[in-house]
């Protein structure tokens, strides 16, 4: 059902853990299964040089934001914006179609995160950032 490298990136993810003083930080949650995935980014001249990541989710989940995490870092913050569910699948070597949703997840915190950065560095108001169902209290915790 899950390729070799969906089953490692699961059960020895990458990335894993919250950074400290984060440059941002982003959430995004599955209003349909309740998992929800935390990201943080350490962005140096608009290079992403460290993420973390914590989900509370399915193991395609953890696989995808532990693979999306690797895909986004030393890239720019602008090439990490582009990143799709269908490209961190992808390099995981495909999911089954009924856990494709499970890859959201990560895209959609990795955008939240972006947009965190982007209101913190004054480049926009938070009212122009797109909020992803995720509520706050959710996010595990240390
Ligand atoms: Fe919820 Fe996979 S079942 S993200």
């Amino acid at each position: 059902m899950y390729t070799d490298k969906v089953m490692d990136y699961f059960q020895h993810p990458r990335n894993v853990g919250a950074l400290e003083n984060p440059d941002a930080v982003g959430v995004a949650g599955n209003p349909k299964c309740g998992d929800i995935m935390q990201i943080t980014l350490r962005v140096e001249g608009n290079i992403i040089t460290d993420v973390g990541f914590k989900t509370f989710g399915c193991g395609a989940a953890i696989a995808t934001s532990s693979m999306a995490t690797e895909m986004i870092k030393g890239r720019t913050v602008e090439e990490a914006f582009t990143l799709t569910n269908e490209q961190v699948a992808h390099a995981l070597g495909g999911l089954p179609v009924h856990k494709m949703h499970c890859s959201v997840l990560a895209e959609q915190a990795i955008k939240a995160a972006i947009g965190d950065y982007y209101v913190r560095q004054g480049i926009l108001d938070l009212s122009e950032v797109k909020v992803y169902d995720a509520p706050e209290e959710a996010v595990p915790e240390e």
